[in-house]
């Protein structure tokens, strides 16, 4: 429990599971109430259950699609009807696809662009006026260790250029709200042991290539538990062989479909 954070209200997205669900949990350690999102109610609910019970916060499972406007007006319309106020973003829903781009499916663009670029500015764009009201806030990102990488991964291009494009945003968004009070954090994660790499059989076959979520927790502790005249800008936390790093890849890395 942290006394200044006490009692303050998160929206974190993506939260039913993985990263988001170790940062929902995090959150709720330091005595933040709470507003999680995700497509699926049944595993929401039971996260959100689980949260409460755990840490003796209030938590909300709001069923959220963060690649749809009114579904995201709806996430901070119920947040503040029932707490009044947003003091934190957690923006972290991602899905992802990985292929050789000439085979990627040309209908993962447009998701992956909505869910991992697009929701979350939409979604800083519905909040940061309440916040910017309060002369306080802090939104943070979740942006990607692969980010890091020039030229990026391959077979994670679309996906990668887009984590590019919000870790220039995010950065962007940090001068441009500074004045305010506002804080803007970039989290980049190396590879984690979730459902989202699960299937990468280069990346996964080694496990200990594989961080658990616990740094990416501490890298958010930290950036929420600063003074409040500080801003963790950027927080890398990679694994030591994170498999991005060339000699590591494969030279032929197939797609788990192969
Ligand atoms: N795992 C890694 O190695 C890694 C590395 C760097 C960055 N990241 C980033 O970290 C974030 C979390 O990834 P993760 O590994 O924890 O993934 P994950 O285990 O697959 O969890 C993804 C979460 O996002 C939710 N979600 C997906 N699409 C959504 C949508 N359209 N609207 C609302 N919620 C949605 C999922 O719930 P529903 O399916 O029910 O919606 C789930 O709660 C992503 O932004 C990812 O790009 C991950």
């Amino acid at each position: 429990m942290n006394e200044q954070l006490k009692g303050k209200v998160a929206i974190v997205t993506g939260a039913s599971r993985g990263i988001g669900k170790a940062l929902a949990s995090t959150a709720a350690s330091l005595g933040i109430n709470l507003a999680i999102a995700a497509r699926q109610e049944g595993p929401l609910k039971e996260t959100a259950e689980e949260i409460a019970k755990k840490y003796k916060v209030t938590v909300l499972a709001i069923p959220c699609d963060v690649t749809k406007l009114e579904d995201l007006e709806n996430l901070v319309n119920k947040t503040k009807e029932k707490f009044g106020r947003i003091d934190i973003l957690i923006n972290n829903a991602g899905v992802s696809s990985q292929y050789p781009f000439q085979e990627q499916p040309i209908e993962d663009f447009e998701r992956l662009a909505h869910t991992n670029y697009l929701g979350y500015v939409r979604l800083i764009r519905l909040v940061i006026n309440d916040m910017i009201k309060n002369k306080s806030g802090a939104i943070i990102n979740m942006v990607s260790g692969s980010t890091l990488c020039d030229p990026l991964p391959r077979n994670f291009i679309v996906y990668s250029s887009l984590k590019v494009g919000l870790r220039a945003f995010s950065k962007g968004l940090f001068w441009e709200l500074r004045d305010h009070g506002i804080k803007v954090t970039s989290i980049l994660p190396g590879v984690t042991d979730t459902d989202l790499t699960g299937k990468l059989k280069e990346i996964t076959a080694d496990t200990s290539r594989l961080m658990t979520t616990e740094a990416i927790e501490n890298a958010v502790r930290f950036a929420l538990t600063v003074p409040q005249n500080v801003c963790p800008l950027e927080i890398a936390v990679i694994n030591q062989q994170t498999p991005w790093t060339a000699p590591v890849i494969p030279f032929k890395q197939q797609h788990p479909g192969k």
